[in-house]
C-alpha cells in the first residue's frame, strides 16, 4: 500500500459518464446553496450560531387529527380529536410523542386508530407530510389522497416537493389532498378504489435534483432517507419520483438495507396504491447530518455511519492506536481538476515524518461505492481540500480524524457547515487547516495587490459569482509543510487518546 491508487475503475460506465458531467456541473451549485444558507445565517444570527435548530423553529406545522375507525376506541376519541388543530408555534416535532388517550390503541399498523395528516411545507429547506390512516397514491397523477376518518374534516391541499431542498425547481411537486369527509358520509367525495393495498408503510421521495454530486447524494438523499425509513427495519416501500436507475444502482446496497422491496417508479405508476402510513418528501435537518430531536427514534449521524459500516461490511469500527509497530494510515484525497494539492509528494513526506503510513487517492465518480468504502475504512485519517471527496468520511472508523484544508478566501464558515459539523456529528475528530495567501496559487496568478488576495471580504460582498470563480474554481493549494506540521501532529495526538 501507499502508492497512487484510484478509487475504483469499473462498472456503470455509461451512467457514470453522465453522472460525472452532472456532478461537475452541479459542483458549484452545491457550494452556492450552502453559501446562501450560511450568508442568510450571518445576516440574522450571531456569528457562532449554527443552523441546527433553524428548520424546526421556522417550520409551520398543520396537524389534522381525527378519530379512528375501530369500534372500541372511536366514540371516546371522536370529540377530542375530530377538531382540527393548527399549531403555528413551530415547536411541535413531526414525530410527536403519543398522546395519553392513544395509549390503549392496538399496536399493529393495520389496526391503529390514528388518522392524521401532518404537513410541513413552510420550512426553509424541506417540505414533508406524514400521513397516517387511509392514504392513496396515484403516481402518474403525482397525487396523494388522504381520507380522514372524521366526518368533520375540511378539504385541504398541500404542494410538496419530494426532494429535500424545496428550492429545487427542476423536481416536480406532489399534490397532497385531504378529502372533506369520509366516503361513508359522502359517497360522492369517494377517492378512487385501491388497486393495490399495502400492509407496509411507504416513503415517497424524488431523485434528480443535485444527485450525481457525491456530497449531495448523501446530504440530500441518503441521510434523510435513512432518517425517514430506518425505523421500519426494511419493511417499507419506496415510491421514487424522478427515478434515476444509475443512482439506485450505485447505492443499491444502502437502498436494499433500508427497504426489502423493489422501489416503485412513481411517475409511471397509474394504479391507486393504498397505505396506512405514508411519508411524503425527505427532510434535510442539517447539511450532511441528522438532528436527533427531529429524527424518529432520535437517530444520530453516528448511527448512520454505523449503518453504512454494517451495510458495506466494513471491518473497522475504531481507528488504530499508534504504537511503535503499528502506524495509523492517512488517506490523502487528491482532487483532479481544481482546488488540487500541487505538492503532493512533499505533503506525503510530511505526513510520513509525522508517523503515518500514507496513501494518495483520486476520487472517481464511477467507482463502485463498495470499493471506495472498503478502501477508506482501511484508513484512520482522511486529508483533503474542501470538496465532495471529503464525503468519504462516512466510511472512516468511528473515532478517526478528518483534516479539511480550507482554500484561501474566507471559506471557513462554508467548510464547517458542509463538513466540519457533519464530521463531528459522525463521531470523528475534525481538524481544519486554513490556507494562507502564500500557499494559494491565486497569489502568483493575480499578484499581491489584487482584491482577491488583499481583501477577500470585498469579494464576498460582491456576491457569489466571484467567490466561486476565484476561490473555488481557479485556486490550487501548495501546502507549506512546516506550517502544516502541527496539524498532522494533532491528528496523531487524537488517535493516541
Ligand atoms: C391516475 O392518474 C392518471 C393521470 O391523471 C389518470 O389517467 C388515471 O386514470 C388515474 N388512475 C386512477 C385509477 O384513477
Amino acid at each position: 500500500m501507499g502508492g497512487e491508487m484510484k478509487l475504483g475503475s469499473r462498472g456503470l460506465k455509461s451512467w457514470a459518464q453522465r453522472h460525472l458531467n452532472v456532478g461537475f456541473a452541479v459542483g458549484f451549485l452545491l457550494v452556492l446553496l450552502t453559501y446562501l444558507v450560511v450568508s442568510g445565517q450571518l445576516a440574522v444570527t450571531a456569528p457562532d450560531a449554527v443552523a441546527t435548530k433553524a428548520p424546526r423553529v421556522a417550520d409551520k406545522q398543520v396537524i389534522v387529527r381525527a378519530a379512528g375507525d375501530d369500534a372500541d376506541g372511536a366514540s371516546k376519541r371522536q370529540s377530542k380529536e375530530a377538531a382540527e388543530e393548527e399549531d403555528t408555534s413551530g415547536t411541535v416535532p413531526t414525530e410527536e410523542s403519543p398522546k395519553t388517550d392513544e395509549a390503549d390503541a392496538k399496536p399493529s399498523a393495520e389496526t391503529t386508530t390514528t388518522s392524521k395528516a401532518v404537513c410541513n411545507t413552510d420550512g426553509p429547506v424541506s417540505e414533508t407530510c406524514e400521513l397516517d390512516g387511509d392514504v392513496r397514491t396515484n403516481g402518474s397523477a403525482r397525487s396523494v389522497t388522504f381520507v380522514p376518518a372524521s366526518p368533520s374534516s375540511e378539504r385541504r391541499e398541500w404542494k410538496v416537493r419530494p426532494y429535500s431542498r424545496r428550492t429545487m425547481s427542476s423536481v416536480d411537486r406532489v399534490t397532497v389532498t385531504q378529502l372533506e369527509s369520509s366516503p361513508q358520509q359522502d359517497p360522492a367525495a369517494s377517492p378512487a378504489a385501491c388497486a393495490v393495498t399495502h400492509n407496509v408503510p411507504a416513503v415517497l421521495f424524488a431523485l434528480g435534483g443535485l444527485t450525481g454530486n457525491y456530497w449531495h447524494d448523501f446530504s440530500d438523499v441518503l441521510v434523510p432517507l435513512y432518517a425517514a425509513s430506518r425505523r421500519y427495519k426494511g419493511e417499507v416501500l419506496f415510491l421514487v419520483s424522478n427515478l434515476q436507475p444509475w443512482w439506485l444502482g450505485k447505492y443499491e446496497a444502502v437502498v436494499r438495507a433500508l427497504s426489502r422491496y423493489d422501489a416503485v417508479d412513481l411517475d409511471r405508476d397509474a394504479r391507486v396504491r393504498c397505505f396506512r402510513h405514508l411519508t411524503v418528501g425527505l427532510r434535510l435537518h442539517k447539511e450532511l447530518s441528522i438532528v436527533p430531536d427531529l429524527a424518529p427514534d432520535r437517530l444520530t449521524m453516528a448511527d448512520f455511519t454505523a449503518f453504512l459500516r454494517e451495510t458495506y461490511a466494513l471491518p473497522r469500527g475504531a481507528p488504530v492506536i499508534p504504537t511503535a509497530e503499528r502506524k495509523p494510515r492517512l488517506l490523502l484525497i487528491h482532487r483532479a481538476h481544481y482546488r488540487r494539492f500541487v505538492n503532493v509528494p512533499e505533503i506525503r513526506r510530511a505526513a510520513e515524518s509525522a508517523g503515518f503510513e500514507v496513501s494518495v487517492a483520486s476520487p472517481r465518480g464511477d467507482a463502485p461505492v463498495e470499493e471506495t468504502a472498503q478502501m477508506v475504512n482501511s484508513h484512520d485519517v482522511l486529508l483533503g481540500v474542501h470538496g465532495a471527496g471529503l464525503t468519504n468520511a462516512v466510511f472512516l472508523p468511528a473515532g478517526g480524524v478528518v483534516i479539511q484544508v480550507v482554500p484561501y478566501g474566507r471559506l471557513e464558515r462554508m467548510a464547517r457547515t458542509d463538513f466540519g459539523e457533519p464530521v463531528a456529528d459522525m463521531g470523528l475528530r475534525y481538524l481544519e487547516y486554513s490556507v494562507a495567501a502564500e500557499e494559494s496559487t491565486l497569489l502568483e496568478m493575480l499578484g499581491p495587490d489584487h482584491p482577491v488576495i488583499k481583501d477577500p471580504d470585498s469579494v464576498h460582498r460582491s456576491g457569489w459569482d466571484k467567490v466561486a470563480e476565484y476561490y473555488l474554481g481557479k485556486q490550487d493549494v501548495r501546502v507549506d509543510v512546516n506550517r502544516f506540521a502541527p496539524t498532522l501532529a494533532q491528528a496523531m495526538d487524537h488517535l493516541r487518546q
